[in-house]
Formats: C-alpha cells, sequence, structure tokens
C-alpha cells in the first residue's frame, strides 16, 4: 500500500523518527547515501513557489533522483483536465508526487487516485512539509521539543493547522493566537488535542496576544493574507495588527524565546524587521531545514 504525506497526521506516528532521519541527512549533507536513484518526483504547482520548490528539487539530486516541474497553467489540468485522470497518468510515469494544490480537496482527490505516494507542498488546509521544518529548528535550537511552549500569532491558516497538529504529536504546548473570525479548523483543532492528550502536549485557543506571548519559547507567524484568500490588504491590517511579532511582543517571551516565520515575511506587517532579522530569528535555518526535513519524507515514502 502506498503511503501519503498530505496532513500531518499521515506522519504523526512517526514524527520523532522523520526528525532524527532528517539530522541525520543535514549532518552528512554532501556525504549521504543516495537511496533514490532511477527515481522522479513529478512536481505540480498551482500557486508559486520559492522555498519548496527549490528545496524538493534540491533533495531528489541529492538523494540521486530527478525532480520534474510542472507548472499547473502549462499542463493539460490548467486546461480542464481532471486531477483525477492526471494523478493516473502521472502514477504510470514517476514514482511519486508533490502537489501544491489551490484546495485541500483537490490535494485529497489527486492521492485518492494515485497509485504513487503523493506529497504536499501546500493547499488551503494544511503545510505538513512546512511543520515538519518548523520542529527540526525548534529542536536544533532548543536540543528538544516536549513541554515547549510554541505559540503561532495572526490567522488561523493551512500553516497554523498543520503546526498544530505536529506540536502537538511532539508534545508540546501549542497555543494559535489569532483574532476571532479566523481561528483554525475546528476539525484539525479536535484532533490535535487528541494527539495532545496521548504525547501530554496541550493545545490552546487564544484572542490575547499579549497573555499568549507571555513565558513563550516559540513565537511564529505567517502572512495575514494568504495566496488564494481575497482579504484586502487594509482589511487585513486592522484585523491582524495587534498579533503582529515586534520587539515590545518579543519582550514578554522567554529571554531566550526564538522567532520562526515560515517565509515569505512582510516586515512591518506581520513582523517587525527587527524581530526577523534580529539575535532570537531563526527564520533562515527554518528555511535551509525545509530541505533536510522533506528529504527525510522522500526517504520515507519513495525508497
Ligand atoms: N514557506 C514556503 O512554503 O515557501 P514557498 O511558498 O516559497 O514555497
Ligand atoms: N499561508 C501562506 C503560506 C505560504 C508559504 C499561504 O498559503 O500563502
Amino acid at each position: 500500500m502506498k503511503k501519503d504525506l498530505i496532513s500531518v497526521m499521515d506522519a504523526a506516528a512517526e514524527i520523532h523518527d522523520l526528525l532524527d532521519l532528517a539530522a541525520r541527512l543535514k549532518i552528512e549533507r554532501g556525504d549521504h547515501e543516495r537511496p533514490l536513484d532511477g527515481k522522479t518526483l513529478a512536481m505540480i504547482f498551482e500557486k508559486s513557489s520559492t522555498r519548496t520548490r527549490v528545496s524538493f528539487e534540491l533533495a531528489m539530486t541529492e538523494l540521486g533522483g530527478h525532480a520534474m516541474f510542472l507548472g499547473a497553467n502549462d499542463m493539460q489540468l490548467g486546461r480542464g483536465e481532471t486531477v483525477a485522470d492526471t494523478a493516473k497518468v502521472l502514477s504510470r510515469y514517476v514514482h511519486g508526487i508533490m502537489y501544491r494544490a489551490r484546495s485541500n480537496q483537490m490535494m485529497r482527490e489527486l492521492a485518492a487516485n494515485s497509485t504513487v505516494p503523493v506529497i504536499s507542498g501546500l493547499d488551503d488546509l494544511e503545510h505538513p512539509c512546512q511543520a515538519l521544518a518548523d520542529l527540526l529548528t525548534v529542536k536544533e535550537r532548543k536540543g528538544g521539543l516536549r513541554g515547549l511552549r510554541l505559540v503561532y500569532m495572526g490567522d488561523g491558516n493551512n500553516v497554523c493547522n498543520s503546526l498544530m497538529l505536529a506540536a502537538a504529536a511532539a508534545g508540546m504546548d501549542m497555543t494559535a493566537c489569532t483574532p476571532e473570525g479566523r481561528m483554525p479548523d475546528r476539525a484539525i483543532g479536535d484532533k490535535a488535542a487528541a494527539l495532545a492528550k496521548e504525547t501530554g502536549g496541550s493545545v490552546e485557543l487564544s484572542h490575547d496576544p499579549r497573555e499568549a506571548a507571555r513565558g513563550a519559547d516559540v513565537l511564529y507567524t505567517d502572512v495575514w493574507v494568504s495566496m488564494g484568500d481575497g482579504t484586502d490588504s487594509v482589511m487585513a491590517r486592522s484585523i491582524f495588527s495587534p498579533y503582529s511579532i515586534d520587539e515590545g511582543m518579543l519582550s514578554l517571551a522567554a529571554e531566550d524565546a526564538i522567532v520562526l516565520h515560515c517565509l515569505p515575511a512582510h516586515r512591518g506587517e506581520e513582523i517587525s524587521a527587527g524581530a526577523m532579522d534580529g539575535p532570537q530569528s531563526a527564520v533562515f535555518d527554518q528555511a535551509e531545514n525545509r530541505l533536510h526535513a522533506q528529504k527525510a519524507v522522500l526517504h520515507w515514502l519513495l525508497r
């Protein structure tokens, strides 16, 4: 049976093993085995990308395989061929499919019709590979995960949803602090809470950024307006500005707190330039860790 990674739930049981493998592949970079010799990954993009595209292609190359970039608008998919037929055809050619999808429904449809592993490179509900890179970064900086307070500020979006699941699976204490109308997905919140019960972690929702930031070990944010989200930027500023991670908010967190952002960032909006570029920021380690975390995922699913 093929396995997919379209939600963090697909990797929840393996999360510690994947993070250990990612850390090993990072140390051994340039020198590790090439287990994907002869394997090809198709990468379908329905939305823009810098990190996901480059890190997946590089990960395949460094593991001995090959990645193929497919912009949805250059495919028949962009002219109305169904995602199901696309999945069936690609399954006859390649060993795995990475998909950045407009919607989670299309992601699930591709996975249901594919006979090779499907890996999410983001949809409107989740961004699981990002969450793995995020935890790898926290683990490197803090030496562990269990019991750490991770506070996400801003829009309860795909990145927030996956982070809640990953943090819960790793036994962390996660707070998603968002405006009332922009809370994370309710069903994902319930799954994260159930996972946290098993791992000794916890999941909390908050609408009070100053209270939530107090004593945090990790402060995390993402854009106020995601790709495909039509929220007007003036409206976004009025809803989200109290949730911006700036020096004032950082002073409420633990003294050795780190700052994360999945990138791309908008300095002066969800994060100040001082927080983004200051000594507590780990955002560029986090971006690098996409490569190492995804190598572990490719190793796990395609080898
Ligand atoms: N964080 C992230 O997924 O970045 P890209 O949109 O550049 O891939
Ligand atoms: N939440 C953002 C993440 C980008 C990597 C988006 O979906 O656009």
